[in-house]
């Protein structure tokens, strides 16, 4: 009886809110996509990418085991696919939504085997979407929030989909929203103080939104929908030649900033095993809602890596683990990140996770998936934008022999049982499926 209700209740949930990430555009975009990634245009780009990620991480004696090696090549190949869906869909007198940087979707995506294409340090509560702008035109973002909406949101204007470089945005607390959830933004270059406008400049090249889910099996993107208000009658084309030279650019340019800036810069100069405590952000002056800590890990089989961290002023914070690739391992099916939402809060407020290749049977375990190496990023969001935002985030870690993890966890700390480990997992799989599949 109960089970029949809750199909009952599901169905018509769907039926509601549809997947607002299944549309036309999306499989359209896909399908064009997919037939410039299997074609060969991009292997002398994807060898010199894959050589800098290579030389990084010697130049940091990460010892290139065949798992390393191996997990390399899946994310530069995700990063071909990230450069070439940054391209498809780049012509802002042309502009759809498009929903990029997933996990492969291989099957039941409109039977197309759509491949993986996150870039860089991919958050698996997070949706991610483009549409292409320029201060040329003036265009109406339409959009529609279901229930309560995501834990968090923003719309970011870009100057260059690879290093981002905001432009101007627009933050999840200053959006104006109608009593029945829809709302409409604006976007032109001109100035209004009018609510939900987007201030454009010729800088301006991408709308570049982010929605984070804390809770995955009720919380939903919204569906967005873009119209160019003053489209020109004969705007330039974009050819594949145009599309494929710009997905070579966005390549080059990846290469760059993800294999030096985010694995060697951001990444491989911080102590291994210490993600430190964030900093305030002072650069230029630009305010800040986000707030993050970079660190290598390195652990035998029998440590663990524990990590307490207190959540400050922000609304929201995840703690995903990453291969040397900088990419999530199977997020669906991998405790490879948990959220404020999905974890289990010390009495004080604190929360403390073990991250370690064995399951160490607590609720709050980051799952290495196996690796001896790989990094974190952990991101704390919605925080004032005052410049103070940081303040009041703080992060301890401990690495501790596994047989010693009782003796250093919180007395409170939550333990499960292999059966809840299951359950814990099987949720997570339904919950990823309920967005990643149409
Ligand atoms: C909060 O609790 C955690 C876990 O027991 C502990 O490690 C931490 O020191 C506590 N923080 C404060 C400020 O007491």
């Amino acid at each position: 009886m109960r089970l029949s209700l809750l199909t009952l209740v599901a169905c018509l949930g769907r039926l509601v809110a549809a997947n607002p990430l299944a549309t036309d555009d999306q499989r359209t975009l896909d399908q064009y996509a997919l037939s410039l990634y299997h074609s060969d245009a991009f292997d002398t780009l994807r060898g010199i990418a894959r050589a800098q990620y290579i030389k990084t991480l010697k130049k940091y004696h990460v010892p290139i085991t065949e798992q390393t090696s191996s997990d390399v090549d899946t994310a530069i190949n995700e990063l071909v696919f990230s450069s070439i869906q940054k391209s498809v869909n780049a012509d802002p007198a042309n502009p759809r939504v498009y929903w990029v940087d997933t996990a492969s979707r291989t099957h039941d995506w409109y039977g197309l085997h759509v491949v993986g294409g996150r870039y860089s340090y991919d958050n698996p509560d997070c949706i991610y979407r483009l549409i292409p702008i320029s201060d040329k035109y003036t265009y109406k973002i339409h959009g529609r929030k279901f229930g309560n909406g995501v834990a968090d949101f923003s719309f970011s204007l870009i100057s260059n989909p690879n290093s981002q470089n905001t432009v101007h945005a627009l933050y999840g607390k200053d959006l104006q929203v109608n009593d029945d959830g829809s709302y409409t933004i604006t976007i032109s270059s001109s100035h209004s103080d009018a609510p939900n406008h987007i201030r454009s400049n010729g800088k301006a090249v991408q709308l570049f939104v982010r929605h984070n889910l804390g809770d995955w099996a009720t919380e939903t993107p919204d569906a967005l929908r873009v119209e160019i208000v003053d489209k020109p009658a004969h705007p330039k084309q974009y050819t594949k030649k145009d599309t494929i030279a710009y997905a070579k650019q966005n390549l080059r340019e990846s290469t760059f900033f993800y294999g030096f800036g985010a694995l060697d810069f951001k990444t491989y100069t911080q102590p291994v095993n210490h993600p430190k405590s964030p900093e305030q952000s002072q650069i230029l002056g630009t305010l800040t809602s986000q707030a993050q800590s970079f660190a290598p890990f390195d652990l035998e089989d029998d440590q663990a890596l524990v990590v307490t961290l207190t959540q400050g002023k922000s609304t929201y914070f995840v703690v995903p683990i990453y291969t040397d690739g900088m990419i999530t391992t199977q997020p669906d099916k991998r405790l490879v990140s948990l959220n404020n939402k999905q974890s289990f809060q010390n009495h004080n407020g604190s929360y403390t996770y073990v991250i370690s290749k064995q399951d160490p049977g607590v609720h709050n375990w980051l799952d290495t998936s196996g690796r001896k190496t790989g990094t974190m990023m952990i991101r704390w969001q919605g925080l004032p934008t005052s410049g103070d935002g940081p303040k009041g985030i703080h992060v301890y870690p401990q690495v501790v022999p596994f047989s010693r993890l009782k003796d250093v966890l919180p007395k409170e700390t939550r333990y499960v049982s292999h059966a809840q480990r299951q359950k814990q997992l099987q949720e997570r799989v339904q919950n990823y499926n309920r967005l990643h599949y149409q």
